[in-house]
């Protein structure tokens, strides 16, 4: 059996289901996909996992229409209002990355009072990627680093970043069908064992997270090493 401690998922495909479905727009596949997210997270939870790590927005998704973001804003303030509850009821810390300070002043405020609610739970910790994106992360982390007057090296610099304090991606899914990162947690994915499925994001259930983590524990991890 291999440790898992830190599962990292690229939610992709909304768009492309709300289509699907036959639905006009976009945003109706954002509306499902919050609730998978839900789903998972009860699962994860349940599993004794210590660290889901969800790509909500990243870095370059501000290049979509107005009306696209400002509706993913809403509904990441909508989400953090309505999951408060399945936080305290299931010992769920939650916590995030990426750059905050370019989001709306109401949806900060969200974020740091569910943050503050949530401080001292100790079961999985949701860490959702806002406006997030790894280079950024990599270049606040060195500018960080600088600002302290302080050389690095692997670990120190690892404190640095967002994910500080946070395991290493054991495993990376991206749903949606697409074989790329899109800029998400180059440097905590070094050694992660990674799943592309073709599964758009609001079809992805707990079930199928399941299967993943089922083919995870079949896998030979060496780190370099030799068996
Ligand atoms: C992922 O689904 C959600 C976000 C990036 C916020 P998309 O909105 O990218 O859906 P597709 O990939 O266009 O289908
Ligand atoms: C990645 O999905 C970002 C999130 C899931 C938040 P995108 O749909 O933005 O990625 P690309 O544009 O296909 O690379
Ligand atoms: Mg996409």
């Amino acid at each position: 059996m291999n440790n898992l401690k830190h599962i990292a998922i690229i939610m992709d495909g909304n768009g492309r289901w709300a289509k699907k479905q036959g639905f006009l727009k976009r945003i109706v596949g954002h509306e499902e996909g919050a609730k998978r997210v839900r789903e998972l997270t009860i699962h994860a939870s349940n599993m004794g996992l210590k660290y889901l790590t969800l790509y909500a927005f990243s870095t370059e998704n501000w290049k979509r229409s107005d009306a696209e973001v400002s509706f993913l804003m809403k509904l990441m303030d909508k989400y953090l209002k309505n999951e408060l509850k399945l936080f305290l009821d299931n010992n769920v810390r939650f916590d995030t990355i990426g750059d905050l300070s370019k989001l709306p002043k109401n949806l900060q405020e969200r974020i740091s009072y569910t943050k503050e609610k949530t401080a001292h739970f100790d079961g999985l910790t949701q860490v959702l990627a806002v406006n997030y994106g790894s280079k950024d992360e990599i270049i606040r982390a060195v500018n960080k680093a600088i600002k302290e007057g302080k050389e690095v090296d692997e670990k120190s610099f690892g404190q640095f970043l967002d994910t500080k304090n946070i395991d290493p991606v054991d495993i990376l899914i991206r749903t949606g069908g697409d074989k790329r990162v899109s800029n998400y947690l180059l440097w905590q994915i070094a050694y992660s064992e990674l799943f592309f499925t073709d599964t758009l994001w609001p079809d992805f259930t707990a079930e199928k997270l399941q299967s993943v983590i089922d083919k995870f524990q079949n896998i030979d991890r060496r780190f370099g090493g030799v068996k």
